[in-house]
């Protein structure tokens, strides 16, 4: 392919995207192919002669998007959104343009400086303490990794490292695998599956520990199990405290973890993957109050906040516990001149190689600006109360626990076989997308404003789906008036007329 070829191919591709996302709306949310229908559509070997680009992109056209979820369609409303944007797109056209890998300052000195740059600007849009900062005087930074799965086991890589050198300078003798055995780490049975993985990739068993009446990790408990683990000779090393959990998202009490945490030279790491972009807007702050005890910070820009997937954003207060950790010499990477005044990012991850992931980062900030983002956030929000109005007045529906940030979770009062079957059948219709949750051990449904499409009419129409499949499952009794005339009421008081499980 030849670089005028290019110009036409990468111009039709665009063009496609922007007509995809244009008329998004007129395609069901799921797919409906059956496994192994892009196996046995597709020749089993490479193309031996090279093909046309138009002959790729009727491919991708027939073959490719009939078997996408389309998880930008505005009635998609399952998991936690994932982000896209037109800016972002442009922005890993060109990091993908470059093709560069930013390892080192020297391996391409703007990846690692725009990196610096767009981590502060987001630390401070978050309102995160000075001392996570690049541009702080301390040793605290801010660094993208691939995704919050990596960030929580950079953590815990780092945690049992700073523990190790912790206890071996005052029991020198101490054998480093005989310690480490010993190290043990929590987080709460509400945390994301990836806390867990964290605990088995980094052989360090895991403690998920019992959560509140409203999903949160309190203070007492992790005190209770730093007291147990010690007293039968272990060693608390690290917590993962989560802003906005994948279930209900709940907000775990930092200003009762993080004073813990700090007492029993505990590292505490926030996995703040979806709802941490909120913090973007200054009335959500307080649900990260106690932040200031926290040892490393993530939120996921892929996720609320416009930018494509992969962009995770990690702050660190001391970046010389990543460094430690993480630091490998050979002399085909030596940079060491220049790594002493600006981050070489290789020792601050998994993997030697690094994405220009920051520039993608920085084309969302700057066509949106930070007003953008924040207004993203509120209406996302709005988006997600207007759902749960429509739902308040309808009591065969259950909205529980409280909405929060861009998600409502509800369930059928006719019991958990109707709700389960509520999902089954809106699933199988393919015009909405919810995944199931559970609440208290009833099964719920979570419904999520996701993609930066929706609009109120999308809502109405999802709304609207789900109504109509609830008025076949449990119609409408007018003569025990069991369905009642609309009429606006708390959220919290919509929990009357349940039946049992
Ligand atoms: C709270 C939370 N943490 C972590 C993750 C995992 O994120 P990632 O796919 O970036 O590893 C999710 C995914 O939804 C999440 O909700």
């Amino acid at each position: 392919m030849d670089v005028e070829e290019f110009r036409e191919f990468g111009k039709a591709a665009i063009d496609l995207i922007a007509d995809y996302m244009e008329n998004i709306r007129a395609r069901d949310v799921l797919p409906s192919v059956e496994p192994g229908y892009l196996v046995n559509s597709l020749p089993p070997e490479a193309p031996e002669e090279p093909e046309q680009w138009k002959d790729v992109l009727h491919d991708f056209t027939h073959f490719i998007l009939p078997g996408i979820t389309h998880w930008h369609s505005p009635r998609f409303h399952a998991f936690y959104p994932t982000g896209t944007s037109f800016a972002s797109l442009v922005g890993s056209i060109l990091s993908n343009g470059l093709g560069v890998i930013g390892f080192s300052w020297m391996s391409s000195p703007a990846c690692t400086e725009l990196e610096v740059v767009t981590m502060n600007w987001l630390g401070k849009l978050l309102g995160l303490p000075e001392q996570f900062l690049n541009c702080s005087t301390g040793p605290g930074g801010g660094v993208i990794q691939g995704s919050a799965s990596e960030a929580t086991l950079v953590g815990l890589l780092a945690a049992k490292d700073r523990t190790v050198r912790r206890i071996k300078q005052t029991n020198p003798d101490l054998d480093e695998g005989f310690i480490k055995a010993k190290l043990i780490a929590y987080s709460s049975d509400q945390s994301n599956s990836s806390v867990e993985k964290a605990g088995l990739l980094g052989s360090m068993k895991m403690r998920l520990l019992k959560t509140d009446a409203d999903g949160k990790l309190r203070g007492d408990t992790l005190k209770k199990a730093f007291e147990e683990d010690q007293e039968q000779g272990l060693i608390p090393c690290y917590c993962v405290a989560t802003l906005g959990t994948t279930g209900t998202c709940a907000f775990d009490p930092l200003y009762e973890i993080g004073p813990l945490c700090n007492e029993y030279n505990v590292w505490l790491h926030v996995d703040a993957a979806y709802a941490g972009a909120a913090f973007t807007c200054p009335e959500y702050r307080h649900l990260m109050n106690g932040v200031e005890y926290v040892d490393s910070f993530d939120v996921n820009a892929h996720k609320w906040m416009l930018v494509n997937f992969d962009c995770s954003c990690m702050w660190v207060k001391n970046g010389y516990d990543l460094i430690k950790t993480f630091d490998v010499q050979r002399i085909y990477l030596d940079d060491l001149e220049n790594s002493n005044k600006i981050p070489d990012y290789r020792h601050w991850q998994l993997p030697l190689g690094r994405k220009f992931r920051a520039l993608k980062l920085w084309t969302v900030l700057r066509i949106y600006g930070t007003e953008g983002i924040r207004s993203h956030i509120r209406n996302q929000i709005g988006l997600a109360k207007y759902f749960a109005q429509l739902m308040q007045p309808d009591d065969r529906f259950v909205i529980e626990p409280e909405p929060a940030m861009g998600l409502v979770c509800f369930r059928l009062t006719e019991g958990d076989k109707v709700t389960k079957k509520l999902l089954d059948n809106l699933t199988e219709k393919k015009k909405v997308f919810m995944v199931a949750g559970s609440y208290h051990n009833r099964y719920m449904i979570r419904f999520v404003i996701c993609s930066r499409n929706t609009k109120k009419e999308d809502v109405d129409y999802s709304w609207n789906k789900i109504k109509e499949e609830v008025d076949c499952l449990c119609p409408v009794n007018i003569h025990t008036k069991k369905y009642k005339v609309p009429v606006m009421k708390n959220i919290d008081a919509v929990k009357s007329n349940e039946k049992s499980k």
